[in-house]
């Protein structure tokens, strides 16, 4: 390549000149984050007109595809790290976090097989280790990481059947609830389940999933012949963060021999908090647990875990030796046999990196700040005459309705004012409005001025 620039690639002066103006980008738009709303949505032809073109033949200008870049494509979303960003689950992140992706997608970072990513794969194994053991979880827990909550449900799944049921079995039954993430049954039924093997289970007043209600089932179930077989429970539901009763379920989960998932997409990292161990307890008895790290463990997206109790299992469930990967074979562990996912990048970097920064006592306030600021809200809402609440804070979600306005409508008006953006949902059959408040960096002002807003904006 003597005296030309090697293809694809840029010389290393310009590559540093840019790479520091995508760093200069990310620090200006996290500065300006408040001043600006939490969602923008955009029009479809007017982004078509910025973006739609032909894909170009020649080199073109780098610099301004990195202004349209962040000046449009990356200015129309949600900001789900916005302080105001209360909808659905936010997704908080953290700046550290977004350098360990940079680095690990810079070198082309794999953990895949030992073999060809020995210093990947071990840092994985580590954060796997340090995850366990922040949420409790006993020491022999396997895990892998994934993209996020609904490939870990799915993943564990499919791990629950190898092990359990030996493949597929058409009689195999599986018993959820009406507050389940919706991501579960979708990938029950992308591995094979067909949907009258997928009992949807009534919840209490409380949004709670309770054994006796899965007991009973169970019981038909097997009085028809059929073959019960998986225990879906809920740490966190995602929409009032409700906690399934999970050491009682861990008990009817053992006695009737069915697998336990607990879907800790939202909720598990309460764990890190003296409240919400307690609240939570139980689930280490889980034999599987999905927790996300893009929501409340603050890394940017996209990445979740799978933790499983039983050692072995996931490799029983995914581990593939065909012969052009021979080579790669050996007595260390894999990752690539833990998950349906062969080609893998370091997830592992960005939690690393921010809890090396940052350190576990400060997720943890970081955690507990969420509850209390939820608990916040719903004093504010008590205090202030037409509001209602459907479910009090629980795990940093408050639900609640005005007596004015549909919470849809009001959700609607309260995204495009730009101040806050809350979400809405249906509570048994009521229309509710929702904050979900895990973004650590919410002041307590911007909790109270939104609960203000939102009654200006339910009463104009
Ligand atoms: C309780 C719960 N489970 C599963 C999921 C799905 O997770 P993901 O969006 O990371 O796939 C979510 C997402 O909000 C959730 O709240």
């Amino acid at each position: 390549m003597d005296g030309e620039t090697e293809p694809l690639t840029l010389a290393p002066d310009e590559l540093r000149r840019l790479g520091y103006r995508v760093v200069d980008l990310i620090v200006d738009s996290r500065e300006g984050l408040r001043d600006r709303p939490p969602v923008v949505t955009g029009q479809r032809d007017e982004l078509e007109a910025l973006l739609r073109e032909p894909p170009p033949a020649a080199p073109g200008d780098v610099e301004a595809a990195l202004e349209l870049a962040a000046g449009v494509v990356l200015t129309h979303m949600q900001r789900g790290d916005h302080p105001r960003y209360f909808a659905r689950v936010p997704g908080p992140s953290n700046p550290i976090g977004a350098l360990g992706d940079a680095l690990a997608s810079g070198m082309n970072a794999i953990a895949t097989s030992w073999a060809g990513g020995s210093g990947p794969t071990t840092l994985e194994l580590v954060v796997l280790d340090w995850l366990a053991a922040m949420l409790g979880l006993p020491p022999t827990t396997e895990g892998v990481l994934v993209s996020g909550g609904s490939m870990s449900s799915l993943t564990a799944f499919a791990t629950a059947r190898a092990v359990r049921l030996g493949g597929h079995d058409p009689n195999a039954v599986v018993y959820c609830s009406d507050q389940t993430h919706s991501s579960l049954p979708r990938a029950l039924r992308i591995i094979g389940f067909a949907p009258e093997r997928i009992r949807i289970l009534p919840t209490d007043g409380a949004f709670c999933l309770q054994p006796d209600t899965v007991a009973h089932a169970v019981e038909q179930d097997r009085a028809a012949g059929l073959r019960p077989f998986l225990l879906i429970a809920t740490a966190g539901t995602t929409n009032t963060g409700a906690v399934d009763p999970l050491a009682a379920h861990a008990d009817l989960a053992q006695a009737e021999d069915l697998w336990l998932h607990v879907d800790g997409a939202y909720g598990a990292p309460a764990a890190l908090t003296e409240r919400g161990r307690t609240k939570l307890h139980g689930m280490d008895r889980a034999d599987s647990l999905a927790v996300d790290l893009h929501k409340w463990l603050f890394a940017p997206y996209e990445v979740g875990a799978l933790l499983v109790r039983e050692p072995g299992a996931l490799a029983h469930a995914f581990t593939m030796e065909p012969e052009y990967l021979r080579d790669t074979i050996g007595d260390e562990p894999s990752l690539r046999d833990r998950s349906p996912q062969l080609t893998r990048t370091t997830r592992a970097l960005k939690l690393w990196l921010t809890i090396k920064a940052f350190g576990t006592d400060a997720i943890a306030d970081g955690i507990a700040r969420g509850i209390g600021l939820a608990e916040r809200a719903e004093l504010q809402l008590r205090a202030t005459p037409g509001w209602e609440i459907v479910s009090p804070a629980q795990l940093a979600v408050v639900t609640f309705a005005h007596e004015r306005i549909d919470a849809a409508q009001l959700a609607a008006r309260a995204v495009t004012d730009g101040y806050a953006a809350p979400s809405s949902t249906i509570l048994h059959g009521r229309s509710a409005l929702r904050l979900c408040t895990i973004n650590p960096r919410t002041t307590d002002a911007e909790i109270d001025a939104t609960i203000v807003r939102l009654t200006e904006l339910a009463t104009r």
